[in-house]
């Protein structure tokens, strides 16, 4: 597990980047944390990471599901708005969820038995109006792999 702490919108952004630069295709992360508490920015700086320009990242609470083209095709999903999983089995969630694209997905928790096993667990937790403690656990081989290839990206100033 990787315990990082980012002290600033710029540090989440940046965190996201060196993320985005060790995603390949197929790898699906799961981001989870309160509202506000800094998902869609780190989306934003992984897509930064894969060659999109960051505009092109806005939260897809309505949309459900954005879709971003840079070195590989990345599917931002944002559950908030869900109530039933069935929803996500009409919109053929498995295409993304277990296909060859790069799944970024807010509030996957809520619907867990849907994910892949191998995957990125992010949580947020904020301290204060700009520090939030981010934890990460790669989840199977692939999983463990990004983890460790995160931890070794990332200036240790921002890990515990
Ligand atoms: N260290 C930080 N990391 C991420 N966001 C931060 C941080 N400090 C303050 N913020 C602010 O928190 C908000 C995070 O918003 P957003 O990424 O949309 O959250 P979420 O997707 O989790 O609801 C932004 O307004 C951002 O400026
Ligand atoms: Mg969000």
């Amino acid at each position: 597990m990787l315990v990082i702490h980012s002290q600033s919108p710029e540090g989440t952004l940046s965190i996201g980047r060196a993320l985005g630069q060790v995603l390949a295709p197929g790898d699906f992360v799961n981001l989870n944390g309160t509202l506000g508490a800094g998902k869609t920015l780190l989306v934003k700086g992984i897509a930064e990471g894969q060659g999109v320009d960051g505009a092109q990242v806005t939260s897809p609470t309505f949309s459900l599901i954005n879709e971003y083209h840079g070195e590989n095709i990345l599917y931002h999903f944002d559950l908030y708005r869900l109530d039933r999983g069935e929803e996500l089995e009409d919109i053929g969630y498995e295409e993304y969820f277990f296909g060859s694209g790069i799944c970024l997905v807010e509030w996957g928790d809520e619907f867990r038995s849907y994910l892949p096993e191998e995957r990125l667990d992010v949580r947020f937790e904020p301290l204060g109006q700009s520090e939030r403690k981010i934890t990460i656990q790669g989840w199977g081989p692939r999983g463990a792999n990004l983890e460790r290839a995160l931890g070794e990206a990332l200036p240790c100033t921002y890990l515990e």
